[in-house]
């Protein structure tokens, strides 16, 4: 895994160093609201390529791909600093990490789940070429009466439905 270079945004492989300002992030009652993944970003997952978001050389948030198969892979992303969130940081970084899984990676499509009452996220992925596919419904004791899931896709260009 190597840096990737935005026109603000740094994405730079995730360190076990790193460990110490995700929990700081992730107990954060608002953010993990938002956060739909059950496990939590880590640097030695498997199957896993996890980079810190920097801002300069300040650490804004983290993203990745998981459950990287052949084709395809899930996408998380979390701007840990609230202060960081409605600059567009997060599309740059869903488009770094978009061309490195494609032209990298070779993975032609990727998913992702995200909370349709989080406006703002799903925004910022349909910003970078994500739509969404469906939308779950489920049990009101898992997410909260009245709340819905979204299943998002995006596909890499000329990439087709199979
Ligand atoms: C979701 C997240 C990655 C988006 O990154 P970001 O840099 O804040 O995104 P942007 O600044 O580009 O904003 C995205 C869009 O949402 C809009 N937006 C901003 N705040 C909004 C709000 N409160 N409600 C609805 N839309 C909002 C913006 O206007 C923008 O759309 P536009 O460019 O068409 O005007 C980031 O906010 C974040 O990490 N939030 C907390 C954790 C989270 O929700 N993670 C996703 C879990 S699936």
């Amino acid at each position: 895994m190597t840096e990737l270079h935005g026109s603000r945004v740094v994405l730079r492989p995730l360190r076990a160093g790193d460990r110490p300002l995700l929990s700081r992030w992730l107990s954060d009652r608002e953010l993990r609201r938002y956060v739909t993944r059950g496990r939590a970003f880590s640097p030695e997952a498997p199957d896993s390529e996890e980079f810190l978001i920097l801002l300069g050389s300040h650490p804004i948030g983290v993203c990745g791909l998981f459950a990287i198969e052949a084709k395809g892979a899930e996408v998380g992303i979390v701007l840990g600093e609230k202060d960081a969130w409605g600059h567009g940081y997060g599309p740059e970084a869903l488009g770094l990490l978009l061309r490195y899984a494609h032209e990298e990676l070779g993975l032609t499509e990727l998913s992702l789940y995200v909370h349709a009452a989080n406006a703002r996220a799903v925004r910022a992925y349909e910003k970078v070429g994500f739509s969404v596919e469906r939308r779950l419904v489920l049990g009101r004791w898992l997410l909260g009466r009245g709340q819905a899931l979204l299943v998002m896709r995006w596909r890499a260009p000329g990439e087709g439905r199979t």
